[in-house]
């Protein structure tokens, strides 16, 4: 498996705080059979050339450690960026890999601010594709899920959380969750573990959970194919949506 969604790298954002911590939840993801990972440190505000350095060798260092460690899990190098954020494309560490290909961005967990359809648009026209963070938490996609229909028809790429779909951000959560996947609208999955114990480096439950429900084609895709298609900046062919089907209106006819 490949984990498309990591906080890995120690004292960048509030993932782990020391080289041990960083350290263990890489042996945690390794474990549960996680082969693979996109280290994504949040970008909350700016991402300037001091924390594009900051990231760059705390990364390097991190390869470094984990192979002394014995540690074989293959580290790719991207940044979770916040919609309203300042940042450059050409920047290192803004798109997944530096391949300019790809970007995870996440929307506040609110709502859907107007200038984050600019930016979607925008990447589009530098020929970025957008894969939105988590879309099942979000509280204006939970309460209309239907958006996210709207948002893949627009080329923006998804990627669920695994436990969203295991039951560990709630019951709402979950069921979003269910109805973006019974309309193909994930595409990437992501443990999205930031240590602490309470957010692990786990993604097995969630496979098993789209395997069973989702069929083999469908977890292999999300857990493993096109991530590894994601980090080479190659092209990932993702099957058309489904479309929400509103139940027709009752008419009423007064005589
Ligand atoms: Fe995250």
């Amino acid at each position: 498996m490949i984990d498309f969604h990591t906080h890995i790298l120690p004292n960048i954002d509030d993932g782990p705080v020391d080289w041990k911590e960083a350290l263990s939840l890489l042996r945690q993801g390794m474990e549960d059979g996680i082969r693979g990972a996109v280290s994504t440190s949040h970008v909350l505000n700016r991402l300037d050339e001091i924390l594009e350095n900051r990231m760059l060798e705390t990364f390097q260092e991190l390869q470094l450690r984990a192979r002394q460690e014995g540690i074989e899990m293959t580290l790719w190098l991207g940044s979770e960026i916040h919609c309203q954020s300042v940042f450059s494309y050409t920047s290192k560490v803004a798109t997944i890999n530096g391949q300019r290909k790809y970007l995870l961005f996440e929307l506040p967990l609110g709502d859907i601010p107007l200038d984050a359809n600019e930016r979607i648009f925008d990447m589009g026209i530098n020929g970025i594709v957008p894969v939105l963070a988590h879309p099942e938490r979000n509280m204006q996609i939970m309460r209309n899920p239907e958006t996210v229909f709207e948002l893949v028809n627009r080329g923006v790429l998804m990627q669920l959380n695994g436990g969203s779909i295991t039951g560990v951000f709630g019951t709402k959560v979950r069921k979003v969750a269910e109805i973006l996947l019974n309309h193909r609208l994930i595409h990437f999955v992501g443990s999205d573990c930031h240590g602490g114990g309470s957010r692990p480096m786990l993604l097995s439950r969630a496979y098993r959970e789209i395997h069973k429900n989702w069929g083999e084609e469908t977890a292999r895709n999300l857990f493993y194919r096109h991530a590894h298609l994601a980090v080479q900046g190659k092209p990932v062919s993702v099957p058309p949506p489904i479309s929400f089907d509103r139940p027709r209106k009752k008419r009423w006819f007064g005589f």
